[in-house]
């Protein structure tokens, strides 16, 4: 085992050792973060819509956890589907507007199962550059041909599945709304290669679901593009702010996972009070439109707060907000700098991001009120100018 400690120091020495951090909510304070003694502001989770802690959903599950126990007991399909599973695949298929729903462990294993259920060898996926680790793991897994294009490219996408042509079946995926950069996908692009080439789409809404479309049911459906996508994939632990995930579309895609998509068959299912709680979680992304609205409001105020200040964040208008420093040094001192001063915002590293892009990564929730984004803004600025990220 010697080898590991030598690798570990050559990962320190570069910037890139990764570490634990503990952290505890702040009750009555969802946009805070308790981290190891000290109270932050939480510019670095994906509770964009501040559900995590809402009493409502801890009351399902408790309740839950009352009349159906503690664990599932075995996969779904042994005898581990239970009630509240099919409650929310219904609700799921009636949000999403589709023939039906499946609900999977978590967002990694619903990309990283599901591709490996739809195509094999001889077959073929074009995955944008940025796509999550999680699709990345389900390409390869697969032992498809990997054809990644560059982010965005459509051009290049296009000369991919000129090359592919011949292969079998052929998969465009990609994430809606990118989770590193904020920015979307060039959707429509897709929907019209896509059917030109006879490709299948998959479509990861991790950071779109719950804060677009009108009842929060993701990017795909606010571009009216729904019917387009064959595979809809999306997760709990983020906007919804509990954990899992979804994937949505024909009865026969269902029905097609439930045989062959192996982390369903080979793990045992959720636990049924966490499934309750997504329920409860659905109803309110549904309903509560104000969340979205604050999150939209509170995403336009911090991205201009810091396009003014001159820094340079890319060109979404999601609630993630990347401040690209480069080296991975600078990264990891900025981060610090902004803890200090109050504030939890984390340093991403390659390989979650290409090489030389090391970031901060702001993601905004509608709890965060202007007071807060407008002095956190000032607090970076104040920081980025120390340590020559900003010229003045
Ligand atoms: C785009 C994307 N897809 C999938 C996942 C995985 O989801 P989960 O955290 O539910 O495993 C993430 C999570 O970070 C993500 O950002």
């Amino acid at each position: 085992m010697k080898w590991m400690e030598k690798e570990l120091e050559a990962l320190a020495e570069a910037s890139l050792e990764r570490s634990l951090r503990e952290h505890s909510i702040v009750s009555e304070s969802p946009g805070y973060t308790l981290r190891e003694g000290r109270v932050l502001l939480n510019l670095s989770s994906n509770n964009y819509l501040g559900l995590a802690d809402h009493p409502a959903i801890i009351e399902a599950m408790r309740e839950a956890l009352l009349t159906e126990g503690v664990g599932s007991g075995a996969s779904r399909l042994v005898t581990g589907n239970r009630l509240p599973y099919g409650r929310l695949e219904e609700s799921l298929a009636e949000w999403q507007n589709c023939e039906a729903g499946l609900v999977i462990a978590n967002g990694y294993m619903a990309n990283s199962g599901v591709i490996g259920a739809l195509v094999s060898r001889g077959d073929v996926v074009f995955s944008d550059q940025l796509n999550h680790a999680s699709i990345v793991d389900g390409v390869v897994l697969s032992r498809s041909e990997h054809a990644r294009y560059r982010h965005n490219d459509m051009e290049h996408l296009r000369t991919l599945l000129n090359k592919y042509r011949d292969n079998r079946r052929k998969l465009i995926v990609t994430d809606a709304v990118f989770s590193m950069d904020g920015n979307q996908a060039r959707l429509h692009e897709l929907v019209a290669l896509k059917r030109e080439y006879g490709a299948m789409l998959m479509v990861d809404e991790a950071h779109s679901g719950g804060i677009y479309g009108r009842h929060g049911e993701g990017l795909c459906h606010e571009l009216g593009l729904k019917d387009a996508v064959d595979i809809h994939m999306g997760t709990f632990s983020k906007s919804f702010g509990v954990y899992g995930a979804y994937i949505c579309g024909s009865r026969t895609l269902i029905r097609w996972l439930l045989n062959k998509a192996r982390p369903l068959i080979y793990s045992t299912a959720l636990p049924p009070s966490l499934v309750a709680g997504i329920s409860k979680a659905l109803e309110l992304v549904k309903a509560d439109h104000w969340r979205r609205e604050r999150l939209s409001e509170a995403s336009r105020l911090f991205r201009s707060s810091l396009c003014n200040a001159g820094f340079n964040i890319g060109d979404g208008d999601s609630p993630i907000v990347p401040l690209i420093v480069g080296d991975n040094d600078t990264a990891l001192r900025f981060s610090s700098a902004l803890e200090k001063e109050g504030i939890a915002a984390v340093a991403i590293r390659p390989p979650t991001v290409p090489e030389g892009t090391a970031r901060i990564r702001f993601s905004l929730s509608a709890t965060h009120s202007d007071r807060e984004l407008i002095d956190a803004a000032d607090c970076i600025s104040t920081i980025g100018l120390q340590m020559g990220v900003l010229r003045p």
